[in-house]
């Protein structure tokens, strides 16, 4: 297969874990004879500094014209301390998102066996969680309409949602479930929100083309609770915009690190994929950023566009690294691994290994695998 992929590195360290993803996916183009090419665009507070803006358009179109979007990190506390920054590095990430039509975020949260013990909640909670957040990524009060009175004194945000923007993303997230564990949670605040009471008919409607998916509802401030205290009863959870952008951080310190958890946006014609971590900027540069997440978020777009055994391959090579405690110091606190010796363990065990051909994608997951 041949892809052209746009790499929007960005800021702190989206350019070192993001060399990491770029190393392993060479070791899968060489291994099974696919043919990558990498475009470079800027993105982000490097966008700013460079051009004035966070988004230039020669990245709009760049990913426009490219098979897949590879994103790094973006964000900068010279922007963070400033609420009054006229320009900010995230204008560029919701610009692209909303530019590339990508309406869907689908975030999987997993408990890695062999990390376990990394976790701040106790193992028999979390042990077997394996759930997929489906988060709307273009709608809702993160794009309706914001004011700011005159005087500065008042401000708003509108949370608007169509019926059309529900149901595309409800379909995603139904067809996941049914080649999942067919249970789907709709997380709102239906007893307040009127938005969200639209989100449950639509979702509901669309649900009777989905009789084998069991779906329950859940509102947002109990399904924060239940996410901790047994996170393990979650299959597919879809929500929309902000709802999903604090539920995953919350997932995410269910496995132990924020590092480990790989993110895809996908849209109609275009699709992105990226760490849910941040810019991590205290860490810029000194080579213990964990790669995980962007060599994982690699392997999401591998497994977008039909690539399974490849995908699969990275995770192995993944897993790998885990059990022989190849990991950085998020992982493990002695560790003497950096962010590049990570990635390159993990890159020339996707060259090395063929003998996971054969092994089924559960097993694997569920951490039965017998070659890790
Ligand atoms: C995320 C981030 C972004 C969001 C920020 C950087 C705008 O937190 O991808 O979750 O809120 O969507
Ligand atoms: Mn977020």
């Amino acid at each position: 297969m041949k892809l052209k992929i746009a790499v929007l590195k960005g800021d702190g360290i989206g350019p070192e874990v993001t060399n990491q993803a770029i190393k392993c996916l060479n070791a899968i183009a060489e291994n099974f004879g696919h043919t990558f090419d990498y475009t470079e665009g800027v993105v982000g507070a490097a966008a700013i500094d460079q051009t004035g803006d966070p988004l230039p358009e020669a990245t709009l179109d760049l990913c426009k014209n490219s098979d897949a979007v590879l994103f790094g990190a973006i964000g900068d506390p010279k922007y963070d301390n400033n609420p009054d920054s006229k320009v900010r590095p995230e204008q560029g990430l919701l610009r692209l998102r909303k530019g590339l039509g990508l309406y869907s975020n689908i975030r999987p949260v997993k408990v890695f066996p062999t990390l376990i013990g990394n976790s701040p909640l106790k193992k028999k909670i979390i042990r077997g969680t394996d759930f997929v957040i489906y988060r709307e990524l273009t709608g809702g009060i993160y794009f309706g309409e914001k004011t700011l009175s005159e005087d500065g004194t008042e401000a708003s945000d509108l949370c608007i949602y169509s019926e059309a923007e529900i149901s595309r993303i409800a379909h995603l997230a139904f067809k996941a479930a049914k080649n999942r564990r067919k249970k789907l949670t709709l997380v709102d605040k239906a007893n307040v929100l009127e938005s969200s009471r639209l989100w449950r008919r639509v979702v509901t409607k669309i649900g009777e083309s989905y009789p084998d998916v069991e779906l329950s509802f859940l509102f947002v401030d109990n399904a924060a609770m239940q996410l901790i205290l047994n996170p393990s009863q979650f299959d597919v959870i879809l929500t929309e915009n902000m709802f999903g952008d604090i539920l995953s951080d919350e997932g995410s310190v269910i496995g132990g690190s924020i590092g480990l958890l790989p993110s895809a946006s996908v849209g109609d014609d275009n699709a992105m994929f990226e760490p849910i971590h941040g810019s991590y900027p205290q860490a810029t540069g000194k080579d213990i950023a964990n790669p995980i997440a962007a060599i994982l978020s690699a392997a999401m777009l591998l497994d977008h566009f039909g690539l399974d055994e490849e995908s699969r391959a990275v995770v192995l090579a993944v897993f790998k690294a885990m059990k022989k405690e190849i990991v950085t110091e998020d992982l493990n606190a002695d560790s003497e691994f950096g962010t590049e010796a990570v990635g390159d363990f993990i890159a020339n065990n996707i060259a090395m290994s063929d003998d996971h051909i054969s092994l089924n994608r559960e097993n694997i997951w569920l951490g039965k695998s017998t070659i890790i």
